[in-house]
C-alpha cells in the first residue's frame, strides 16, 4: 500500500457505496465494511490494496474496531440505518476522523416530525400543511381540517421504513377513511412513534443534495429519480428505479430562482441546526416539490440518495477524497468545488419481482468491459460474484445500476438502454423510459 496516499473506510454495501469506492480509488486507499461481497467495492478494495468485512453495516462496536485494525484515515458514512444508529457518533469518539451526520444530525431523516418542525420554523413559507398524531383520538379533527382545506393527504410513519411506509392519497389510500386506517395501524404497530399527515403536493418532485461541514454548503445538481417500479411511473413506490441530472445543473421545469429557494431552505435549516447545538456534517438531501404555488419542501435525508448520489457523484470535478477531507476538517471550500456540465442519467436493473422479496437468487451476467467501452459505469448493489463477469442476485433489493454522463439526458438514457441490452443477460428488469426524450419534453413544457 502507497504511504501517500490517504487510506478511506466505507460502510454500506449498495450502489451507492460502490459509487463512493469507485471515486475514492482514483487517489486513496479503499477498505470497506459491508453487507455482503459487492463485486464492485470488492474490486475496488483489492485494486487499491484496502481490506474488506462483511457485518453488520449498524454494528458500531464492529466498524471501530475494523476501522482501528486496518488503521484508516477517514471513515465516511452515507448510509441510513448506520447513521441512525449513531455509527459515525461510535467513529468519532474511538478518535477516528470521519464524515457523516452524528446520530442528533440525522434525525432530519429518521424522525419526520422532527425534520417537519425544522423547516417549519426556519423557512415556513416552503413548509407544507400538515398535523401530528400521536393519539387515535387526534385521527379524526386532523383528517378534518385537511377535507375543509380540500387536501388529499400523505400519511408518514415518525421513523425509517426502508422508504415502504409513506403512503399517498389516493395512489395507496383511496380516502380520508383510508388514512385514518393506516395512521391508526401505524399507531398500533409503532407504539412509541408518531404518525404525520402531510398535505400532498401536486407538481414534479425533485431532489437537491448539499455536501455540508455544517457551516459551508456546495450545492449539487438536482436530480430527478423515478421512484416508480413500472414504465409510466405505474406500480408500487421502490428505492429508486433511475434517476437523471441536466447538463445545466438545473431540471428541465426548474428555473435558477427555483434552485436558489430550496438552497436557502437548506442553509436555514443548517443554521437552525447548528444554533440548537448540532452541526450537521456530510451530506443533506433535500426532497423538493416544485408547485403551482412555489417550492415546497417534502423531506430531508442525511445522506447522498441512491441513485441520486451516483449521478452526482459522476459529475463531480477533482476529488472526493479531498472534498471529504475538507468537509472533516471544516474547510470546505466552495469555490473549489464543481461539476462538470454535462447530463447524467442513472438506471437500476432489478429482479422482476422487486419492491417484493425474489424466491431464489437468480444468475445474470454483465459484460464489464463491454460497458465500458460505451462509456457506462456499473455499480453493483444486492448481487454477488459467481465467477468472470457471472453474478447472482440476492434476494431483496436493487441488484446493479448502470450509470452513463454525456451532453443531453435522452441521448446517455438511449445508450444505456443500448448497453443493458447489448451486455446484459439474465431475468432482471429495468425502466428503459427514465430520462427518455418523451419525459424531458413533457418536463420542459410544464416550465412554460
Ligand atoms: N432515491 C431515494 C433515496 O435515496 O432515499
Amino acid at each position: 500500500m502507497s504511504q501517500s496516499k490517504d487510506h478511506f473506510l466505507v460502510v454500506g454495501g449498495g450502489g451507492r457505496e460502490a459509487s463512493f469506492a469507485l471515486e475514492l480509488i482514483k487517489d486513496s486507499v479503499v477498505s470497506a465494511f459491508i453487507t455482503h461481497q459487492n463485486p464492485t467495492i470488492l474490486d475496488c478494495v483489492h485494486s487499491s490494496g484496502g481490506s474488506v468485512l462483511v457485518g453488520d453495516v449498524c454494528d458500531a462496536e464492529s466498524i471501530v474496531h475494523f476501522a482501528s485494525e486496518v488503521g484508516i484515515d477517514y471513515a465516511f458514512v452515507s448510509a441510513d440505518d448506520p447513521l441512525a444508529n449513531g455509527v459515525v457518533d461510535a467513529l468519532l469518539e474511538s478518535g477516528i476522523r470521519t464524515v457523516g451526520a452524528t446520530r442528533a444530525a440525522s434525525r432530519i431523516e429518521w424522525d419526520k416530525v422532527f425534520s417537519m418542525a425544522v423547516v417549519k420554523e426556519a423557512a415556513p413559507a416552503f413548509t407544507p400543511f400538515f398535523e401530528i398524531i400521536d393519539r387515535a383520538e387526534q385521527i379524526e379533527p386532523a383528517l378534518e381540517r385537511f377535507v375543509l382545506k380540500a387536501m388529499d393527504v400523505v400519511v408518514k410513519p415518525q421513523g425509517l421504513t426502508g422508504g415502504k411506509g409513506v403512503k399517498v392519497m389516493p395512489e395507496h389510500l383511496r380516502d380520508h377513511k383510508d388514512c385514518a386506517n393506516y395512521a391508526l395501524k401505524l399507531l398500533n404497530s409503532r407504539p412509541d412513534e408518531q404518525v404525520l399527515f402531510v398535505e400532498k403536493l401536486l407538481g414534479t418532485e425533485f431532489t437537491i443534495m448539499g455536501l455540508t461541514d455544517g457551516c459551508n454548503l456546495v450545492m449539487s445538481p438536482a436530480s430527478y429519480d423515478y421512484p416508480f417500479r413500472f414504465e409510466n411511473d405505474t406500480g408500487p413506490g421502490t428505492g429508486g428505479m433511475g434517476c437523471f441530472t441536466a447538463a445545466d445543473g438545473k431540471l428541465p421545469f426548474l428555473t435558477d430562482a427555483d434552485i436558489d429557494q430550496c438552497e436557502s431552505v437548506m442553509r436555514c435549516v443548517l443554521e437552525s441546526l447548528d444554533k440548537a447545538g448540532t452541526r450537521f456534517n456530510g451530506v443533506l438531501n433535500g426532497g423538493f416539490f416544485k408547485t403551482a404555488k412555489g417550492i415546497r419542501f417534502m423531506e430531508f435525508n442525511s445522506r447522498f440518495g441512491d441513485p441520486e448520489g451516483l449521478n452526482v457523484l459522476s459529475l463531480l470535478d477533482g476529488s472526493l477524497a479531498e472534498v471529504l477531507r475538507t468537509i472533516e476538517s471544516e474547510t470546505l471550500n466552495v469555490e473549489s468545488i464543481s461539476f462538470s456540465p454535462a447530463a447524467s442519467v442513472t438506471k437500476y436493473l432489478v429482479a422482476a419481482e422487486y419492491p417484493n422479496r425474489s424466491p431464489s437468487p437468480s444468475e445474470f451476467t454483465v459484460n464489464l468491459d463491454g460497458m465500458s467501452r460505451m462509456g457506462l459505469t456499473t455499480y453493483f448493489s444486492a448481487a454477488e460474484r459467481v465467477s468472470g463477469n457471472r453474478f447472482t442476485t440476492l434476494g431483496g433489493s436493487r441488484v446493479v445500476a448502470i450509470g452513463g454522463t454525456g451532453q443531453d439526458i435522452a441521448s446517455v438514457s438511449d445508450r444505456i438502454n443500448q448497453g443493458i441490452k447489448q451486455f446484459v443477460t439474465g431475468d432482471l428488469d429495468y425502466r428503459s423510459d427514465v430520462g427518455s426524450q418523451v419525459d424531458i419534453d413533457r418536463m420542459t413544457e410544464s416550465r412554460q
